[in-house]
């Protein structure tokens, strides 16, 4: 009889699962906005205003709800005047942070708000703290969102843009501990409480302020932001990254050493912890989770694709991505009661990436299609479970072979989304379903498996990992019976 059970409590809803979670970061970082994104209007590649058309399709099938820019470390040394108006006329510079290329900033504000409204997702705006000022922040809000007379309102309706247009999500600063101006958290925080001070809500455009927030496992960050400046803010973020081995030797992202497949997935797990720990400081200064944790840079983290610029920070993408990112929305999901926006490091080449490209070439990660298996959570319940799973034990080190999570969506369809973390081995899973509203039900089952631990998608085999098919589970009265393949996510729905 198998050891692994999952008890799931239809009847027994908890928190709401924001779409938020869902979210996507792109960077003025290697070939994520250039070439990823943008290919200008000229350019063979079929494209709308300048934006490329397959990935347009290819990010809308994911349902994106919001979409983080303009960075990163890029925000905090990004002036927004010199990415508007004429592009012949906007200045040239050297993007010091990222690779020491060449920026002619011909992707701005507008562009990136035409973007945002072909994907019908949230722009979120990271504004500059770092090395902008007050005013120039100001004056960005003004530019976005002011409608009536104005100098900003003028300027933009000067650039072709009349109406304004929406703007919620805006973030006080980037890493304001580190690239962001290597601030102590006593410093940002009265920074904070004067920069948001000027972001302003113009008629009904009503802001949702994020205030820049600990890396990794600083708790102190947190306490003093939370303190100080957590009545001034609706968000507090984080950044986590899944770096397999030492930053100064990641590991790569395929043909890596089979400890690397366990070790990555126990420093993935890290996030439960580090989100109960800071959710616990949260707590004290705001029981009622008012202020909501925004993991707004999560994501595998490898050794750049050799041969290329180690400024980019491209890297492949493999079934074990696949894994981390199931992996990480069970423990969002599990936490949505405070973690209400995520986005993921970053959408199109770039570390974790959904979308890879090569000249007019595209394809999807493995991890592209854990979203879109996900999908089905956003804006779902969450249901109350139970889950018994043995040990998966790998060089040393431990892990839960299954990782779960439920929801019930609008129309009382349940979602049952696993991860099996043994690449080399079946495990059966029995789960017992409670409280259905309905004896008769229909199960329909997707998974995404491989047989190699680094198994991925080329542009010569695009389709090497896809989601099949799943046909291994027999139902029993209110209880399934499953046969996971080794290294899978699988998606059931019960309606
Ligand atoms: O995502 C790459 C970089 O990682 C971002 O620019 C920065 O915020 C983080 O350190």
């Amino acid at each position: 009889m198998s050891t692994n059970k999952l008890s799931i409590n239809a009847d027994q809803t908890l928190s709401v699962i924001d779409r938020q979670i869902y979210g996507h970061f792109s960077e003025h970082l290697g070939r994520c906005i250039y070439e990823g994104i943008w290919v200008g209007e000229d350019s063979p590649i079929e494209n709308t205003k300048g934006i490329r058309n397959d990935v347009i399709k290819a990010l809308k099938e994911l349902k994106i709800p919001g979409l983080r820019w303009p960075g990163g470390c890029f925000a905090d040394e990004y002036h927004w005047k010199d990415g508007i108006g004429p592009k012949e006329q906007r200045k040239r510079m050297i993007n010091t942070h990222w690779g020491g290329v060449v920026e002619n900033n011909h992707f701005g504000t507008h562009e990136f708000m035409l973007l945002c409204e072909l994907l019908e997702c949230e722009p979120i705006i990271c504004g500059n703290v770092g090395s902008g000022t007050v005013q120039e922040m100001s004056e960005w809000v003004e530019y976005m969102t002011f409608d009536g007379v104005s100098p900003m309102a003028q300027l933009r309706a000067d650039n072709g843009q009349e109406k304004p247009w929406k703007l919620k999500y805006f973030g006080v600063g980037n890493e304001n501990w580190g690239c962001g101006g290597n601030m102590r958290p006593e410093y940002y925080a009265d920074l904070y409480r004067r920069y948001a001070t000027y972001v302003r809500n113009y008629g009904d455009n009503k802001v949702f302020k994020i205030a820049c927030g600990p890396n990794n496992d600083d708790y102190r960050w947190t306490e003093v932001l939370m303190r100080e400046a957590g009545r001034f803010m609706d968000g507090l973020s984080l950044h986590y990254y899944t770096v397999p081995d030492q930053w100064h030797r990641k590991g790569s992202a395929t043909g890596f050493p089979e400890h690397e497949w366990i070790d990555t997935l126990v420093k993935a797990q890290h996030m439960d912890e580090l989100i109960t720990r800071h959710s616990a400081i949260m707590d004290q200064y705001d029981p009622d989770k008012r202020v909501a944790l925004v993991v707004d840079e999560w994501g595998t983290w490898y050794d750049v694709e050799p041969g290329t610029n180690p400024g980019f920070l491209y890297q492949q993408n493999s079934i074990r991505d696949a894994l981390v990112a199931a992996l990480t929305f069970n423990i969002f999901h599990a936490h949505s009661d405070r973690v209400r926006m995520a986005n993921i490091a970053q959408v199109i080449n770039v570390l974790q990436s959904v979308i890879l490209t090569e000249g007019d070439k595209m394809i999807l990660t493995p991890t592209y299609h854990v979203f879109n298996m996900y999908k089905v959570h956003q804006d779902a319940q969450l249901l109350q479970l139970d889950l018994q799973s043995e040990d998966f034990t790998s060089n040393g080190k431990s892990i839960k072979a299954v990782s779960a999570t439920a929801s019930k969506d609008a129309n009382g369809t349940i979602h049952i989304s696993l991860a099996h973390m043994n690449p080399s081995q079946t495990t059966e899973l029995e789960i017992d379903l409670r409280g259905l509203a309905n004896e008769k039900f229909s199960v329909q089952a997707t998974e995404l498996t491989a047989n190699k631990m680094d198994a991925h998608n080329t542009f010569e085999a695009p389709e090497t990992v896809k989601p099949q098919s799943f046909t291994a589970f027999e139902v029993n009265g209110h209880s399934l019976k499953l046969t996971l393949s080794p290294a899978s996510v699988t998606s059931i729905s019960i309606a």
